[in-house]
């Protein structure tokens, strides 16, 4: 048994050898399995810079509102309205970001009020980069969820066309709509009712000014318990509309959120992530990955996910030439270097 193990392991090293896999230099000290991927590097250097987008990698507002961001686009999308012989939209194409500021801003969709700021901090940075407005808000979403902390690595598939056309109005589903409207709008974009609660996993580090849960910083459970804890106040100036009461000071709860946490459709997977982390994680990430490419036909685009964060980085002064690389048979990842000078560590 041993010895048949090794011998299928010998077959699989020798195909990879006659194979070597040859990675494009992007520059900068990146490397990419695709040259289509090098101009991700580029813009994740940017929005994850010091002065960038997200202020130095951080889960901030800006993270907050780019994570909301991916779904706005890709939700206006409608194979009812297709079938009824209308334009059902297309999906995520960058449409919220090409027409910002146009008599058609889908920013002034009631479900989309106040997402001009995000659109409008992130449309010169897809401008810049030359890359599509669909594929830019989908990329930095992907970026903002893996700042936060114990947030998971999105697939990032580029590619999108830059031609869109203005969404249908009401694709996106409000705060005060019930249970059965939601499941229907979500449904008629290809979503299970358990989906719409693994997407639902990004209002872990979700705010409305307040944050939704205790932890608005933390890619973990805790809005999953906290939405199920009976509502007791309204932070803030008393009741708005598509708000319920929420448990703790200064803590928003959106009325959809609450309803869909006690729905019979709903709260078993709702309750199934309360102590399970991992589970949370895996699901939230195969649901975006569906979202992330709705209107598109995934075959046509490249996988390029490598370049939507460095899990290490090599320490301030330092470059991949100083690496002592020892492994023969793959290329040492590239790596982003901390600015500055060569530091000490702190004690702990
Ligand atoms: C920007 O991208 C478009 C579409 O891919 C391409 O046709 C154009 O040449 C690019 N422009 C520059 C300045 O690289
Ligand atoms: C995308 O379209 C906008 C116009 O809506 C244009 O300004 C921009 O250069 C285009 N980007 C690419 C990559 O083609």
């Amino acid at each position: 048994m041993f010895s048949k193990a090794f011998v299928s392991l010998l077959a699989v090293v020798s195909v990879v050898n006659a194979a070597p896999r040859r990675r494009a230099d992007c520059g900068n000290g990146h490397a990419a399995a695709d040259q289509r991927c090098c101009v991700w590097f580029d813009v994740l250097d940017d929005i994850n810079g010091p002065d960038g987008l997200f202020d130095g990698a951080q889960c901030g507002e800006e993270a907050h509102e780019s994570i909301r961001l991916t779904f706005h686009d890709a939700i206006g999308f409608s194979p009812a309205l297709t079938s009824q012989g209308k334009f059902g939209g297309g999906g995520a194409d960058g449409s919220i970001m090409k027409f910002l500021g146009t008599d058609t801003d889908e920013t002034t969709f009631p479900a989309s009020i106040g997402m001009d700021e995000i659109v409008g901090e992130q449309k010169p940075i897809a401008l810049r980069h030359n890359v599509s407005f669909g594929d830019f808000i989908q990329f930095a979403g992907a970026v903002a969820a893996t700042n936060c902390g114990g947030g998971p690595r999105l697939q990032f598939l580029a590619g999108r066309s830059n031609d869109s056309q203005v969404s249908p109005p009401d694709l996106v589903p409000l705060p005060e709509d019930s249970v059965d409207k939601i499941l229907a709008r979500m449904g008629d974009a290809g979503f299970s009712p358990e989906e719409v609660v693994d997407l639902l996993a990004s209002h872990t580090v979700a705010a409305q000014d307040k944050p939704f849960d205790s932890t608005p910083s933390t890619f973990d459970a805790q809005f999953f318990v906290e939405t199920l804890l009976k509502g007791t106040l309204f932070p803030g100036d008393g009741s708005n509309t598509g708000e319920a009461q929420s448990p703790i000071p200064g803590e928003f709860r959106l009325a959809s959120d609450g309803l869909l946490a006690r729905d019979s459709r709903t709260a078993c997977e709702w309750q199934s992530f309360v102590n399970d982390q991992q589970l949370m994680l895996t699901k939230f990430t195969a649901a975006m990955a569906k979202m992330a490419v709705l209107g598109f036909d995934p075959s046509t685009l490249v996988d390029c996910s490598e370049a939507e964060s460095n899990v290490a980085v090599l320490p301030a002064g330092f470059t991949l030439d100083d690496i002592e690389t020892s492994c023969s048979s793959t290329p040492f990842p590239s790596l982003a270097t901390t600015p500055g000078p060569i530091g000490s560590v702190a004690p702990v």
